[in-house]
Order: C-alpha cells, then structure tokens, then sequence
C-alpha cells in the first residue's frame, strides 16, 4: 500500500458487490487531480463537457476501452446515465422489431429483472430459466430454446446475487446477442465482435456509480424509432458521441483511469483474467476442501470469478462468520438480502492480498467451528 495512503487511512478488504473497491492507484490519480487537472487548473468537476480538456479524457478512456476489449470498426461505445435498469428497457425499446419476439435467457435475479422489464415493450419468450435448479447453473447450448426469428437474445453474463458466470460465448445463428456484463465487464478479453449490444453500469468492476457502457453494433442503430423520447434512443448518443446531454463526466474520466490501470499496471485483459481465476480458485479451493462445512451455491462449472456465493451450518454461524471476518477489516461479505449467505466480491481491483486473507480466514474459521 502507498505510504500517502496508509498513514491517512486505514483502507479495509472491502468485498462490496457495488460501488465496489476501485484500484488504488486509481484513487491516488483521482486524488492528485482533484484540486487541478495537470494544464486545466480546474478538477474534473468544474469544467465543460464541451471544453477541449474533457473531449479529450473521453475520447482517451474511448480510446483505452477499444484497445482493451478489441472493440471493432463496426461497433460503437456510448456512455450513458440511468444504470443498467435503464437499460433493461432501452434495449427493448430500440431494437423490438415487430413480429419478432425477443429471447431471454434467465440465469439468475438480474435475468429475471432485465425480462420483466422487457415485457412490457413488446413480445418476450423465456429461452431458459434456471428457476428450478434456483440458478446454481448455466445452461448448455443444447438446452437453450432460441428462436431464430427472433429480435435478439438476451442474457447475463454475470449474476452477480447468485454468482453464476458465462465464461463462453452462446451460439445464436444470425440473432443479436445482447449482454449484460454489469458485474463482469472488463475481468475477461470478450470477443466483442460477437455480439449486438454489451451493456455494462461501471459501479462493479469498471469504476464509480454513474456512467453505464453501452457497446452497440451500429447497424442496430437504426433500430429505434424515431418517436422514441429523445434519451431513449441509442441513436441520438451515437450522432452526438455521447454528449446529447451532459454526460457524467467524472464517472468516465474515473472510467479511463480504470481501463489506463489495466492496461498498464495489470496488462491487459488475460492477465486480468489468469489473475482473477487465481484469486477466486483461492476462495472455491477451502469451499471445496470443507465440504462438511461450506457450501457452495453455484456448480463448478458454472463459478463466477467475480462474485463468489456460499453458505455456513445456520444463521448463526453466518454471523459469527461476519463479526469475527470484520475483525480483521475483511467487510461486506453478506450474500445479497434476497438470497442471504456469503458473497465475496472479488472485482478486478480485489488484490491478491485481500483473497489471500479472506482464504486464510475461511479455512481457520472452518477449524475452529466445525
Ligand atoms: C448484473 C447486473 N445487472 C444490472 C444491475 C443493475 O445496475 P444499476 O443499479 O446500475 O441499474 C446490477 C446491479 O447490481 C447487476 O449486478
């Protein structure tokens, strides 16, 4: 940990679903500029999102961001407002054609959120829905009822409350495939090509709460009707490269920060994934090697690296487990109030040495407590 930082302040193991842990060089960075941007001699805060100085951080993290994911000629990037909700309805909105259903594939509560919204746009088919095995799995390619005439299929690529992750592409012939990487966007290369729309709020694993990345093939653009509320359509954000309104500049400059960070101090998105396959296999090894103990939620194969979800003997066990885990600075380990349990988040910006801890404290608890 930086000297600066730590004489200041005593930081934690924050393992928070979101607003999430931020790396800390980036919050050095965010801190140095604060008073004055080198050259401007305002922060970030206080100036135009037409002035010259803002363009430029937003056409650099646009810049980092395409290099990052590999973004290709034929998609766009956007940066928008309302979260990922917003877009569990803009979706609809712009790219419904009619007489074409759309396909949801549900694999957990953000699935199950993004349809119900989506139902009252248009026509909507159920192409999976893990309900029955209460989300603790993927489907296979086999099992998915897709349509082929349908407008788009739709599905999560993170659950983040259940912790069940695609770390592969689905198959869906000539069918955009739209995707909610909210929770995971960035802890992977993505084969960005593949898809019609990614979406992704920032808060988790790409920087603060206010800016949701929107990739968008641009022939899907022309989609959206024209009648649409003016927000509403992609289109509008496109043509005036996100500033039909005032975007919310401080969350994509921390956005660029973020996306200079990976490429420069982690190195880019393999590495990034190669790190956090090590660090959540930390967590899932002591699942596993305590068996009579923990228990996992999600199967193998189907384990997200990002948000890591399992449960104790009883209730009160759990909170000796987040009492005693607190001791020791590791915090915000409580499963999500719907499915309660334990959620480590462990995003991007988790160090090593936070799982580390978290793990050492997860097979010494299980000791003392069996
Ligand atoms: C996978 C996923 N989708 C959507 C959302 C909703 O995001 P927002 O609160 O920015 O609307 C979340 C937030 O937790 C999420 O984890």
């Amino acid at each position: 940990m930086n000297a600066s930082v730590s004489d200041a302040v005593q930081r934690v193991f924050n393992f928070s679903a979101g607003p999430a842990v931020l790396p800390l060089p980036v919050l050095e960075q965010i801190q140095r500029d604060m008073l004055a941007l080198p050259g401007v001699g305002s922060s970030i805060l206080e100036i135009s999102h037409r002035s010259p100085q803002f363009i430029d951080i937003a056409n650099e993290a646009k810049a980092r961001i395409t290099s990052l994911l590999n973004v290709p000629e034929t998609h766009d990037i956007l940066f928008l407002q309302g979260g990922s909700r917003l877009q569990f309805s803009m979706i609809p909105m712009n790219l419904l054609l009619e007489g074409q259903p759309a396909d949801y594939v549900l694999t957990g509560s953000w699935g199950k959120n993004a349809e119900k919204e989506a139902v009252k746009e248009g026509k909507v088919q159920v192409a999976w829905d893990g309900a029955d095995c209460s989300y603790n799995r993927l489907p296979k390619q086999s099992e998915l009822k897709l349509d082929p005439n349908a407008s788009f299929v739709h599905l999560t690529s993170n659950e983040t409350i259940e912790g069940v992750q695609f770390l592969h592409e689905i198959e869906a012939g000539d069918v955009p495939v739209v995707v909610d990487c909210s929770s995971d966007i960035f802890c992977r290369p993505l084969p960005v090509e593949r898809y019609g729309l990614i979406y992704a709020c920032a808060q988790k694993n790409a920087g603060p709460a206010g800016v949701t990345m929107v990739i968008i093939r641009k022939d899907l653009l022309q989609r959206g009707d024209a009648e649409l509320p003016g927000y509403l359509l992609y289109r509008n954000h496109a043509e005036a490269d996100s500033m039909w309104n005032t975007p919310p500049t401080f969350a994509i400059y921390v956005m660029g920060l973020v996306a200079k960070w990976l490429q420069e101090e982690i190195g880019g998105l393999t590495k990034m994934e190669s790190l956090n396959r090590e660090k959540s296999s930390l967590l899932y090894d002591v699942v596993d090697n305590n068996s009579d103990f923990y228990v996992g939620h999600a199967e193998a194969d189907s384990r997200s690296l990002m948000n890591v979800t399992f449960r104790l003997p009883n209730a009160d066990i759990e909170k000796k487990f987040f009492a005693a885990a607190a001791e020791l600075n590791l915090t915000n380990l409580k499963g999500h109030r719907s499915v309660g349990g334990v959620r480590a988040s462990i995003y991007n910006a988790m160090p090593m040495a936070g799982v580390r801890a978290l793990a050492d404290f997860m097979q010494q608890f299980a000791d003392d407590n069996k």
